[in-house]
Order: structure tokens, then C-alpha cells, then sequence
């Protein structure tokens, strides 16, 4: 069945919600089709004038006829990219609760200091005496992220989390071969629980992965790690606050167990969020660990290209940073670009980056640390905390917690055992908050949990935001409970897509538009 603009009908969709309207739209919620298929060939927003006669020198490799792209007049153009762009849910529009992601707010007093010419239009092969506030700014950030962690070193170009972690483990890989034991130790255990970047980083690095069991409570034992232990270890890789949202008891003990063994220990910082100004990863024993700038230091999670995910480093992988790093001597910055020019004892692994790194996120992290100061990134993690258990406190006697013996960090995971016996799942409830204007949480991660719903709030929300967040989550649960299925099995009701196929979309992804076959004529 086709709609008013010639379009299938999507699966789900009633013959009456059909009807509702002529042009398909739903209210001021336009449905945008693909430009090609509102574009025409012969209209155009520019008026070009026709090239003077000249002789090609294409040959058989000209053009042989026209390419089909579409045309549309300057309004229609404008219209088009703006529906579009109306149809990006983003942190700016409303609760973004997605676990493990951090969809904090990103100030725009960052954004109006990234834009500072001096900055926003730096080139990485500027000569290094016409960009000293360049660097000053690398070191100063580099300065706050030493003293935030506790560690005496800094990695910055890594360009994102799972980056940084390539990173982190290259340099292990490193310091495990300058002690000549390159070819025995190669297993790094993972935690059932980890970000599935942990483990597919440490096979890409050439490691193979042993994985470490989850404790009934969602935390990680020493005496599990201990009973994996061998000359064979290289190193752990384990996330704290862990992806349950819980401070992992025990990391003191299994980060001595790990260097009592010879191996190393990498955290996955991506919740370093939770305690920043709290408790410093190198006094909890890590060796390396990214910091997701776009998640702790709000940045937005895309921001005119990609993110930036710098590692710090302990004193045993320091040597092994990448280049290229500044290096002070007699208090002025110099740029080290090669293994060669590093100072001696510094044997870098290599390089990760063509260039320097981020200068945009660079320069939005540091003005969020300098905006808020010490005391205010303390308080961040203080509120992104309290938020969650608010959260938490405020759904616990209608939706179920798989860990209810441990507070939560900055997020709170529920799972599935609630929601027995209704019909509804994990899933079906995610896309009923989609028709109450809620981008849903992260569902079905971590893996430990079945059926998972992980909550982040972040500090960014009001009292009055996450009251009418809590009541919602509040009024979806009491209908799944009583019965009221078709809410949810058929949800989002409201939303111009109704509910696609997301393995098959996954898996046979339709990237490029095929131009329809003529209609044939009515016989
Ligand atoms: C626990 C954890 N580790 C690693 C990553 C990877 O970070 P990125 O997306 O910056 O590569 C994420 C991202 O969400 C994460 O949540």
C-alpha cells in the first residue's frame, strides 16, 4: 500500500493513521523524503552560465550523458536540509539518557572558544614560533589531566575512546617486549562485563583475550583474577566505575595482583565522569587509561570531525608515549616529532596520528575545566552521581534492579525481571518512550544483565527534568504492568518512522538510492 507521497506504507502503520492526514505529515513533524526523489532535473538555485565552447581532452572518458543529480530552488534546498536536520534528536532537545555514552550538556562558552581564529584555523604544519598559545594550551590541558588522574604522563592525539585504548595497549605491548618477554606474554583478560571496544582492541593489537567472570553482584573478584594469572598475562583490561554503573571494590587489590604477576593494568576511563575530584586512577594502580573527552570534559560527541581520546600513562609506560608529545626543556615547549628526537630513555612505540590530535575538542575540554575549576568538575561528578541514584530512588519499586546491594555511580541499570509475564520487552519499552519525546536509554548492555535499561541522566538535568523523566519512566511501567501491550509491542506510535526492522536494517543496510522504474500505464 502506498501513502500520499507515493511511499510504502510502513509495516505497523493502520489503514485509519494512514487516512489522518493527506500529505502523510504527522502535525509540523514533516516527513522528509530523499532529495532525489523531490529534486527534478531542470530546476536549479544558482544560475550558471553556459562554459565557452572549449575542445575536451577527456576522450572516451567524458561523460556520456546526464548524471541524474537532483535540482532544487534555493528555498526548497533550504527546506529540505532544515526538516532534516529537525529530525536529530540531540542532547540540546531534550534527556539524552543513554548509558555509557554521557550526553552531557556541551556549554557553549567551549564552543564560542574553539571558534577563536587563533585557534579554529591553527594548521598542524604552521611553524611551531607562530603557534605557542597553541601549545601552551596542549600543556595546560595535559597539565589538568596529569593532576585530575594522578599519573605522571599524557598521551593527547589518540582521537577517541576505543583509540585510546589501542593507544594504552600499544604501549604495553611495548614496555612487555623492551623486557624481552614480547613472544610470552600475550593474553589480556577482559571482564564479562566490558565495552566490547576492550576485547576487540586487544585482538587488534595481537593479544588474545581471556575473559574474567562476573560476580553475581556485577563486580569483578581479585581471587578470579588471581586464578587467571600466569607468565603468559600481559595485562587486564577492566572499566571503572564498571558498565554496571558500580565502583569496582576490589581494584586496588587486582591491580597489585596484576603488577605482583609482571603484567599491566589498563582501565577503561570512559566513566571517568563519576569521580572526577573523588579518587585519582593512579593512586588505584592503573597504568594506562583513556579519558573519552566528549564524555568527562563535554565535548560534543562530533565536532567538525572527530573526537579526541588522550591516554594517560604510568611511570613504567611513559618512555613508550607516542609521538608526537611536547617536551619541555629550559621552560620552553618543543615539539617532538620522531622516535629519533625523543629524549633519551624515551623509546616511543610509534605514531597514532598524522598530526598533533583535536585542537577544537582540545581547546572546548580545557575552557569546561577552566569554567568550572577544581571544585566544579568535583561537583559535576558529585551531581551526575546524584542524579542517577535520584533516578534510581524513584523507579526502583516498579522496575527491578539486578545489583540492588551496590549505590550506583553515574548511571543505574535495571533489567528485564520486571517486566516478566507482561509481553512487553526491554526493546518495546525503550520505543514507547520514543512516543513520549524521550531518546530511550542504552538497552541490552552490558550483556551481564538480561534485558538491560541503563540510565545516565548526567549532571546536566534539573530537579524538575528528571521529575517528569522519573514520572514517565513511572506511567510506561504501570502500563506494562497492567496489561496495556499494544502501547508497546506496536511502539513508537507517535514518531514519523514507526518501528523498523533493525538486524535486517543492520545487516542489509540500502545505501544508495536506485532510481524507481517508470510506472507502467493503467490497462
Ligand atoms: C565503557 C566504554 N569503553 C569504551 C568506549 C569507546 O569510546 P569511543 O566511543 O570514544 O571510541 C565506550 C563508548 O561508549 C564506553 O562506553
Amino acid at each position: 500500500m502506498l501513502n500520499r507521497q507515493g511511499r510504502p506504507t510502513q509495516a505497523g502503520e493502520t489503514a485509519h493513521e494512514e487516512r489522518a492526514t493527506f500529505t502523510g505529515n504527522k502535525a509540523l513533524q514533516q516527513i522528509e523524503p530523499l532529495i532525489f526523489e523531490i529534486g527534478h532535473g531542470e530546476v536549479t538555485g544558482v544560475d550558471i552560465d553556459k562554459p565557452v565552447p572549449y575542445k575536451s581532452r577527456l576522450g572516451k572518458h567524458a561523460r556520456q550523458g546526464e548524471i541524474g543529480l537532483p535540482g532544487l530552488s534555493e528555498p526548497e534546498a533550504m527546506r529540505h536540509y532544515v526538516r532534516l536536520s529537525q529530525k536529530n534528536y540531540g542532547i540540546d532537545t531534550g534527556l539524552f539518557p543513554l548509558g555509557s555514552c554521557t550526553m552531557k550538556h556541551n556549554a557553549r562558552l567551549n564552543e564560542k572558544m574553539a571558534r577563536l581564529p587563533g585557534f579554529s584555523d591553527v594548521h598542524p604544519l604552521q611553524p611551531l614560533s607562530t603557534v605557542p598559545g597553541a601549545l601552551e594550551l596542549m600543556l595546560e590541558l595535559a597539565r589538568y589531566l596529569m593532576t585530575l588522574t594522578g599519573m605522571p604522563a599524557v598521551a593527547l592525539s589518540p582521537k577517541a575512546g576505543a583509540h585510546g585504548e589501542a593507544c594504552g595497549m600499544m604501549a604495553i605491548k611495548a614496555a612487555i617486549a623492551a623486557k624481552g618477554e614480547g613472544a610470552t606474554r600475550n593474553v589480556v583478560l577482559v571482564p564479562e562485563s566490558a565495552h566490547g571496544t576492550n576485547p576487540a582492541t586487544a585482538a587488534l593489537i595481537g593479544f588474545s583475550v581471556k575473559s574474567v567472570p562476573a560476580r553475581p553482584d556485577g563486580t569483578v573478584a581479585v581471587e578470579d583474577v588471581k586464578a587467571l594469572l600466569g607468565p603468559d598475562i600481559a595485562a587486564i583490561m577492566l572499566t571503572n566505575p564498571n558498565t554496571c554503573g558500580i565502583f569496582e571494590p576490589q581494584i586496588v587489590e587486582i591491580a597489585a595482583a596484576m603488577h605482583e604477576a609482571g603484567a599491566y593494568f589498563y582501565c577503561d576511563g570512559a566513566n571517568f565522569n563519576a569521580i572526577v575530584g573523588k579518587a585519582r586512577p593512579g593512586d588505584l594502580g592503573v597504568d594506562a587509561m583513556h579519558i573519552n573527552l566528549h564524555k568527562t570534559f563535554s565535548t560534543p560527541h562530533g565536532g567538525g570531525g572527530p573526537g579526541a581520546g588522550p591516554v594517560v600513562l604510568s611511570e613504567r609506560l611513559a618512555p613508550f608515549a607516542p609521538v608526537p608529545f611536547i617536551h619541555v626543556e629550559n621552560d620552553k615547549p618543543h615539539l617532538v616529532e620522531t622516535r629519533e628526537e625523543a629524549p633519551a630513555g624515551n623509546k616511543p612505540f610509534g605514531r597514532m596520528t598524522a598530526f598533533h590530535g583535536q585542537m577544537g575538542m582540545y581547546v572546548r575540554a580545557l575552557a569546561y575545566m577552566l569554567s568550572h575549576g577544581s571544585d566544579g568538575m568535583r561537583q559535576a561528578s558529585e551531581d551526575a552521581v546524584l542524579n542517577a541514584n535520584y533516578i534510581r530512588a524513584g523507579l526502583s519499586d516498579l522496575m527491578s534492579l539486578p545489583f540492588p546491594d551496590h549505590p550506583s555511580m553515574h548511571e543505574v541499570l535495571f533489567d528485564d525481571e520486571w517486566l516478566k509475564g507482561t509481553g512487553v520487552s526491554t526493546l518495546d519499552f525503550a520505543k514507547a518512550m520514543i512516543d513520549e519525546g524521550y531518546h530511550p536509554m542504552t538497552v541490552y548492555f552490558p550483556l551481564v544483565v538480561h534485558g538491560a535499561m541503563l540510565i545516565e541522566p548526567t549532571e546536566s538535568e534539573s530537579k524538575a527534568s528528571l521529575d517528569l523523566f522519573i514520572a514517565t519512566l513511572r506511567d510506561l511501567a504501570m502500563a506494562a504492568k497492567g496489561n496495556d501491550k499494544e502501547r508497546f509491542t506496536a511502539a513508537p506510535h507517535h514518531a514519523p518512522i514507526r518501528r523498523l526492522d533493525e538486524t535486517r536494517a543492520a545487516r542489509q543496510p540500502v545505501l544508495k538510492w536506485q532510481k524507481p522504474a517508470p510506472a507502467k500505464a493503467a490497462e
